[in-house]
């Protein structure tokens, strides 16, 4: 700024002295500073670069090496001073060959001052011109540097002419193959007639047959193929710089079009995109698949448990007996499916407690090599210390269970089933690459097999009920739904890898707990002494059907049972009943009072009695955690009437 206030400072060339001396002595006349003097093109060359001066004149003919034009031509490219030549007239070939380093202006010789004066401020105007725009030039560029944003420009032959460095890295491209010369199509791996920044519909055409371009086209989303040949999906918003001014439609044709794109990548948008959109498609079936087998549960239960109880009291022979038989087996099978579909669902109850993993894997051993037969090579390795996380055992078996049955029916051939327990941490850039992963520590169980594998298309529905790509015969596809359920109700996480042919990886994350803690031994359900018949059961269940039938069983083993219909009612008879109460069977989720807090009621007229806590349907109450508190008993419904009477006769005798 300061020195645009000073005198302009001018540098004269000239190898005549006099000539030299006197365009000086004008020049300081006229009020401008001269501050430096060569009579060589060498010397003028070094003399710029001390002294930088605003302006050169120049003579062209010099004594020496060097003629101006070429000592003209390094200032000017090196320093970036405007020059202005001294000429003598009529030297045509010399002036030609002078444009080429475009000069600012010429002085024929001879010139009075106002010629001088003139030549000297148009080309001072213009230097400080070329000044503003270098620097507007330079400030634009380190805008387009700092944009997280790929901005390319594109040239009439869609070759890229500018990329910033986001772009460099979002196609993987570097600055040789840059200098080499890139084809803009070579990204986007389509036909020209879909080039994106090209309308199709243009129905005017120039000579050569390009098609038309139209500014303020809206943003357009594809896929570009980088170099290395992954992929990313970007959104890519263009402008065309015309050629000319207002021209409105631009010919793709016409050298000086350029196309100005910014390329925002939204392929890990798209990714989290895709999952949620999976997971919230899960939880849809979910709790529909949840909902109907809650409601099926109380059917079965009924269904089940009087025909049980009618065969009980049929003679084997009797016409009836083989047709009650078939329903009841009938039924069991729904049971199963029922129970299945509501793991998936999350509307199990869940026992949880400590469980090791890898004892559970050890356990499971012998029987998985049952499972797998001989062509199969079973690998296990376990992590040194314990794998311990809070689940329920019996769902981390059947999840164990499905898989391997799965691997073991993609290897007919034989292979490798590989099962594997560690530690991971999953840190904020894995929980962000997922919906639904919360950071922290976890215990990974890989199983691992070398059977055929999975396209895409099959990976993403494998977890959906009823997807199966076995013979009905073989499998319902309930294996994996089942999984996923269960892990999602553990707090867990489901991964998978798999590629046609080259095997599956199925890697299970659940919430790891690395304080010291007790691992509960299973117990065994096997009573010292029968008490049947010689205790006092009272049964809450809101369900009429599903009531009577409970206490029909009882009644019939010889349990004097009380029933009721709601807490208010149980709470009630508890209350008024001055015997000893062995048991409260009820129900986990009823209107008004839950079955827990029935208990804690009855508990201050029966310190002595024991609960059984049964239930099919668990509002999201309870199954948002999927627990009733530890220690508390629990019955599944819908259960048979030998597991409940060998259940209650446990806890009874228990109790003794
Ligand atoms: N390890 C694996 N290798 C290859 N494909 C698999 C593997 N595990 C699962 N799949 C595919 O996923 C589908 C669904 O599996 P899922 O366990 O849910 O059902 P299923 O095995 O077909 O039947 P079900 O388990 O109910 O008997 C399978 O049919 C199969 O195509
Ligand atoms: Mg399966």
């Amino acid at each position: 700024m300061s020195k645009s206030m000073e005198k302009p400072c001018i540098m004269v060339v000239e190898d005549e002295f006099i000539v030299a001396q006197d365009l000086i002595a004008s020049l300081t006349h006229m009020g401008y500073a001269v501050c430096a003097h060569a009579d060589s093109g060498e010397k003028a060359i070094q003399q710029a670069e001390e002294n930088q001066p605003d302006l050169v004149i120049m003579d062209i003919v010099l004594k020496g090496e060097m003629d101006g034009i070429q000592a003209a031509g390094q200032i000017h490219e090196r320093f970036q001073i405007p020059v202005i030549f001294l000429t003598a007239f009529g030297n045509q070939a010399l002036l030609d060959r002078a444009k080429s380093i475009e000069p600012f202006g010429y002085l024929i010789k001879p010139f009075n001052e106002g010629e001088l004066h003139s030549a000297l401020e148009i080309g001072l105007y213009k230097a400080a011109m070329e000044k503003k725009l270098r620097l507007s030039e330079k400030r634009f560029k380190a805008m387009a540097e700092l944009l997280p944003t790929g901005i390319l420009e594109i040239d009439h032959d869609f070759r890229i002419t500018y990329m910033n460095s986001s772009a460099f890295k979002m196609l993987g491209v570097s600055q040789v193959q840059f200098e080499e010369g890139i084809d803009v199509r070579d990204f986007l791996q389509i036909e020209e007639h879909e080039f994106p920044l090209v309308d199709e519909h243009a129905e005017d055409r120039d000579e050569y047959g390009a098609p038309l371009l139209r500014l303020g086209k809206g943003p357009a989303e594809f896929r570009l193929q980088r170099k290395d040949g992954s992929s990313i999906e970007v959104i890519a918003d263009s402008a065309v710089m015309p050629a000319g001014e207002n021209k409105a439609v631009l010919r793709l044709g016409e050298e000086s079009t350029r196309i100005l794109v910014n390329l925002t990548d939204i392929t890990q948008i798209k990714k989290l995109e895709f999952q949620l959109h999976q997971s919230q498609k899960m939880e849809a079936i979910g709790r529909l698949a949840g909902g109907i087998a809650h409601d099926f549960n109380n059917i079965l239960y009924v269904i089940l448990g009087y025909s049980e109880l009618m065969m009980g009291n049929m003679a084997k022979n009797h016409p009836h007996y083989e047709g009650l038989r078939e329903i009841f087996t009938a039924s069991e099978r729904a049971r199963l499916l029922v129970k299945q579909l509501m793991a998936f669902g999350r509307k199990q109850v869940l026992n949880i407690n400590w469980v090791d993993i890898n004892q559970v894997i050890r356990d499971f051993e012998k029987l998985l090599g049952r499972v797998i037969g001989e062509d199969i090579e079973l690998k296990i390795h376990l992590m040194q210390n314990p794998a311990v996380v809070k689940a329920d055992i019996t769902q981390i078996e059947q999840i164990l269970m499905n898989l391997v049955v799965n691997a073991r029916d993609a290897m007919p051939d034989g292979g490798t089933l590989t099962i594997q327990t560690g530690t991971v941490e999953l840190d904020g850039s894995f929980a962000s690459a997922r919906s639904e992963v919360t950071p922290g520590d976890y215990i990974m169980i890989v199983v691992a097999d070398t059977g055929t594998g999975m396209d895409k298309e099959t990976i993403e529905k494998i977890f959906e009920p009823f997807f199966t790509t076995k013979s009905k015969e073989v499998g319902t596809g309930l294996g994996l739904s089942t999984v996923y359920g269960i892990i999602k109700q553990h707090d867990g996480h489901i991964d998978v890898y798999s590629e046609p042919g080259r095997g599956s990886v199925f890697k299970i994350y659940l919430p790891s707990f690395t304080e010291d803690v007790c691992i509960v031994e299973s117990e065994s359900a096997v009573p010292s002494k029968s008490m049947e018949g010689s205790a006092t059961v009272l049964v809450v269940e809101d369900d009429p059907s599903v009531l009577r039938m409970t206490c029909k069983i009882l009644v019939e083993k010889g349990y004097r049972v009380f029933e009721a219909l709601n807490a208010d009612d149980a709470v009630r008879r508890a209350q008024n009943y001055k015997g000893k109460l062995h048991l409260l069977l009820t129900d986990v989720i009823m209107p008004g009072m839950k079955g827990p807090e029935v208990y804690q009621r009855i508990r201050e007229f029966h310190p002595e009695t024991r609960a059984l806590f049964m239930s099919g349907y668990t509002a999201d109450v309870i199954t948002r955690h999927g627990v009733l508190k530890e220690g508390l008993q629990f019955i599944q419904k819908p259960f048979s009437a030998k597991a409940l009477l060998a259940k209650i006769e446990h806890l009874i005798t228990e109790s003794l």
